[in-house]
C-alpha cells in the first residue's frame, strides 16, 4: 500500500501530548520517520517513539524549552547529525499564563512570544537549508482565540496574529524554494491545554461550545492531526500561505441564538 510521507522526514515540536502526539502518529503511520520534541514530559515523549518505532519508522526524542534560543539549535543539530534533512517542520508547541492585559506582566507577554514567536523564525532558518532542493512543508498553529476574543487570551491570542502573519510571509518568501508553509486554526480541542484553561468549569464549557458549533461537539486531537497530515502531503502541494481552520463551523457561528434552533426543522 503506498503510504503518503514514505520517506519523508519531520519534526514536530510539542509532540510528547494533544495534537502533536497524534500528528506524529499519523504521520508515522503515513510513512514518515519522526523526531519527538518535548519541554518537561520525557516519559510521554518516550511512549510516543516506542509506539513509532513498532511502526518500523526511524525515531528522534529531542528535549529543548523553546523559549531559549540556544535550545532551539540543539534541536536542530541533532536533527541535522541524524538525517542531515528535513522535510516537513510543524511549530505546534506552545503554553502561556492566562490572564487579562490589565494584570499580565512583563514576564508573562516575554515567555509567551520567545516560546511562540521568536522561536517559530530562528526554527525555520535552521529548518529550511535542511529541506535543501527537494523543498518541504512548514506548518503552524493558530486558534479560535485570534480572530475573536477569548477571555484571558490576549497573550497567546495576539503571539497567534504574529504566527498567522509570519506564515504568510514565510510562504511568501520560501514559495521559490518550493516550501509551503500553512497555519491550522483548531477550535476547541479535547487536549489538556483545553482542561487547564477551564479548570473545574470544563464540562459546562464543553457542553457550551459543542451547542455552538454546527458539527455539534468539541474538536479531537485526530481531527487536527488529519489535516495537518494532509498539508504536509503531495495532495497539498498548491496550497501556501492559508489559514486551515478544523473547527467543526464554530467560527461561522454568531452566538447564542439556541432560541432559533426550531425554526430550521419547522420551516
Ligand atoms: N487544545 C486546543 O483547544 C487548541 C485550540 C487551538 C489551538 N491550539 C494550538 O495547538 C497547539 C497544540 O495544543 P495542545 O492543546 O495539543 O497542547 P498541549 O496538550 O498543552 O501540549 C503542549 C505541548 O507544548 C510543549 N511545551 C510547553 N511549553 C514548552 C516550552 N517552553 N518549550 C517547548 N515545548 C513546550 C509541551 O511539552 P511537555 O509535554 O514536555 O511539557 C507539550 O508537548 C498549540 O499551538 C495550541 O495553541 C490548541
Amino acid at each position: 500500500m503506498t503510504q503518503r510521507l514514505q520517506g519523508k522526514r519531520a519534526l514536530i515540536t510539542g509532540s510528547s501530548r494533544g495534537i502533536g502526539r497524534a500528528t506524529a502518529l499519523a504521520m508515522a503511520e503515513e510513512g514518515a520517520d519522526i523526531a519527538i520534541h518535548y519541554h518537561r514530559q520525557a516519559d510521554l515523549a518516550h511512549q510516543v517513539a516506542d509506539e513509532i518505532r513498532q511502526m518500523g519508522r526511524d525515531v528522534l526524542v529531542v528535549a529543548a524549552n523553546l523559549e531559549d534560543l540556544t535550545d532551539v539549535d540543539r534541536m536542530f543539530d541533532q536533527i541535522q547529525e541524524r538525517w542531515n534533512a528535513l522535510d516537513i517542520f510543524m511549530a505546534n508547541a506552545a503554553a502561556t499564563a492566562f490572564k487579562p492585559l490589565s494584570e499580565v506582566k512583563p514576564y508573562h507577554v516575554e515567555r509567551t512570544y520567545r516560546l511562540i514567536v521568536q522561536s517559530l523564525i530562528h526554527s525555520v532558518q535552521r529548518a529550511v537549508p535542511l529541506m535543501g532542493e527537494r523543498g518541504g512543508r512548514i506548518l503552524t498553529m493558530s486558534g479560535h482565540g485570534t480572530p475573536y476574543t477569548i477571555p484571558l487570551y490576549a497573550t497567546i491570542g495576539s503571539a497567534k496574529g504574529a504566527v498567522e502573519t509570519i506564515t504568510r510571509y514565510l510562504a511568501y518568501e520560501l514559495g521559490p524554494k518550493q516550501i509551503t508553509c500553512n497555519t491550522i486554526a483548531p477550535g476547541v480541542v479535547e487536549t489538556d491545554s483545553a482542561r487547564f484553561y477551564m479548570g473545574e468549569r470544563y464540562p459546562q464549557f464543553e457542553q457550551a461550545v459543542s451547542r455552538e458549533t454546527p458539527l455539534g461537539r468539541l474538536g479531537t486531537p485526530k481531527d487536527v492531526a488529519d489535516v495537518a497530515l494532509f498539508l504536509a502531503s503531495d495532495a497539498a502541494r498548491f496550497i501556501t500561505g492559508q489559514i486551515i481552520r478544523v473547527d467543526g463551523g464554530l467560527t461561522i457561528t454568531s452566538g447564542p441564538f439556541e432560541v432559533t434552533k426550531g425554526l430550521m426543522t419547522e420551516a
